[in-house]
């Protein structure tokens, strides 16, 4: 069964970004996780658009951001105009979100939906059928190298279940606390993208940690 991996940028040495992203171009990762942070929706700041824009300069990946902010509407022309190919906001933080959802769409970015580790995954099935990949935190966002929250596994099931019950391709990607173990028991819930970023970025040698975790064979 195939599935991605994606590195979450957001535990790079960021006074070596150019050299980063020269290994993760030629590591086997599918795409490049990146973590936008508002302040408010989460208590951290990360990156934003201009950091991304030179990372977009020099990488061969996709682009997989993540943004964790309120009104992430207003950043959806940005994100299309950097190239970003698939595009996550939160479920809390949008009161509108099938039209935010349409928007993304509509700016011809593959859409994706992220849930907080409170937020039950059923919430979902009325607009799971409009999207291209749902996101479950497995820890609380903000902050890289936290410890995982055992609960995301069954949300994983049972938001695979939900899909197969409609009949629908929807992807489930995981974020937080990944590393070889959790990332074997995501996919034997049904995960398909795995994120992670202090597991592959901190280990002696990250382009082999990233074959390594494509090897796995749930
Ligand atoms: C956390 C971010 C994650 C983070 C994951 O809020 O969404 O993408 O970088 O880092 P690890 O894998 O270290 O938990
Ligand atoms: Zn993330």
């Amino acid at each position: 069964m195939a599935f991605l991996v994606a590195p979450s940028l957001l535990s790079a040495d960021f006074l070596r970004l150019g050299n980063e992203i020269e290994w993760i171009n030629k590591s086997e990762a599918d795409w490049l996780h990146l973590d936008v942070m508002d302040g408010i929706f989460v208590p951290n700041i990360s990156i934003g658009f201009p950091v991304i824009k030179s990372v977009a300069t020099k990488l061969t990946k996709p682009m997989d951001v993540h943004l964790m902010m309120l009104d992430p509407q207003k950043f959806i022309p940005q994100c299309r105009d950097l190239g970003v190919h698939i595009l996550s906001v939160h479920y809390e933080a949008c009161p509108h979100l099938h039209a935010t959802v349409m928007k993304i769409k509509e700016a011809g970015m593959k859409a994706s939906v992220a849930l907080n580790p409170h937020t039950p995954v059923e919430v979902l099935t009325d607009i799971l059928e409009a999207l291209d990949m749902v996101l479950i935190m497995s820890v609380d966002p903000g902050f890289g190298g936290q410890k995982f929250i055992p609960q995301a596994c069954n949300k994983v099931s049972r938001l695979k279940e939900m899909i197969e019950k409609q009949g629908l391709d929807v992807l489930i990607e995981v974020d937080g606390g990944i590393n070889m173990e959790r990332g074997q028991s995501m996919l034997e819930a049904g995960a398909r993208v795995l994120v992670a970023g202090n597991s592959i970025f901190k280990a002696p040698d990250p382009v082999e940690m990233i074959k390594k975790m494509k090897a796995l064979t749930p």
